[in-house]
């Protein structure tokens, strides 16, 4: 009965396997998904931390050698040494947001991350300190970057931090990520039969449909055309999903802004529903 699927394949593999060890489909498949995740590990740590390591080491080394045996700097070299800096900064600050994002990762697919919904009444207030984070960056790339909360939102029982940290965040930052310069952001939020929607809308360069589901991929990231030099390791939509499936919830895309650009919408029930996230 064979059809050469990989589904086929890897039940095929997954058989055979558990046969020659004399364990059960289930124990092995369970090792062989761990030794997965184990591979998945190893590829982000040897390239993803490679290179905001490298600029951490060569640009230190840089700033070390710029300030060895002088007193006093010229506008120009302290100018360059603040940016320099800067570079460290960024370089850190993204190394630590991709260690904690496997971490995470690793956690939820391993079932030692339950959620831990907590009773929320100022949703309102927490989008408006999302808001407030992202304005200056929005700033520095001209991007109009607008909350709409249109009616008044409900008391919510969420995982609260999970999801302004790891869900809204993200999905926000990708926005402002992939959006050029000059276009616009929106954060919206309003409720509907089942629950609450948060929706954030773009004026980027879009999603095609076929790509949709991919994005939610471990490690997925597009090839998008940008005038922006940009990081990430593709996993923020992953964890985001996982978690919001966590609350019985989930993740639609749309149309965005201004005829292009991508709309997210991320509907969560007003009560988490605490389920498994695969
Ligand atoms: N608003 C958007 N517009 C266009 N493409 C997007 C948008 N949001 C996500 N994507 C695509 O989906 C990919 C996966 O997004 P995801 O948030 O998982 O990863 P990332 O932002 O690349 O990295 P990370 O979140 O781990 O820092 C992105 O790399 C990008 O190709
Ligand atoms: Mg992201």
């Amino acid at each position: 009965m064979s059809n050469g699927s990989p589904q086929h394949e890897r039940q095929l593999t997954i058989a055979m396997g558990a046969f020659i060890l004399g364990v059960s489909r289930d124990e092995y498949q369970a090792a062989h998904s761990l030794c997965e995740s184990q591979h998945h590990l190893m590829t982000a740590v040897t390239h993803d931390l490679k290179s905001p390591l490298n600029a951490i080491l060569g640009l230190s080394g840089m700033l070390r050698d710029q300030l060895t045996g002088k007193c006093t700097l010229t506008e120009d070299e302290s100018r360059d040494i603040l940016e320099s800096i800067d570079m460290i900064n960024s370089a850190g600050l993204g190394m630590l947001r991709l260690i904690a994002d496997i971490l995470t990762m690793a956690r939820i697919e391993a079932g030692k991350e339950p959620i831990d919904p907590v009773e929320t009444s100022d949703l309102g207030g927490m989008l408006q300190h999302i808001a407030k984070t992202f304005r200056l960056e929005a700033g520095s790339h001209k991007i109009d970057f607008s909350l709409r909360v249109t009616e008044p939102l409900p008391t919510v029982y969420w995982d609260t931090h999970k999801i302004q940290f790891h869900v809204i965040n993200n999905v926000v930052a990708n926005a402002l990520k992939f959006t050029p310069n000059g276009g616009r952001v929106e954060l919206r939020a309003g409720i509907d039969d089942d629950g609450v929607i948060i929706a954030i809308a773009d004026s980027g360069p879009g999603i095609a449909v076929e790509e949709r589901d991919r994005i939610f991929e471990r490690y997925a990231r597009l090839d998008v055309k940008s005038e922006r030099v940009y990081q990430g390791s593709g996993l923020g939509l992953y964890n985001a999903q996982l978690i919001v499936r966590q609350h019985g919830g989930r993740i639609t895309i749309g149309e965005g802004l201004d005829g292009c650009g991508t709309t997210f919408y991320i509907g969560l029930p007003i009560r988490a529903e605490a389920r498994s996230s695969q």
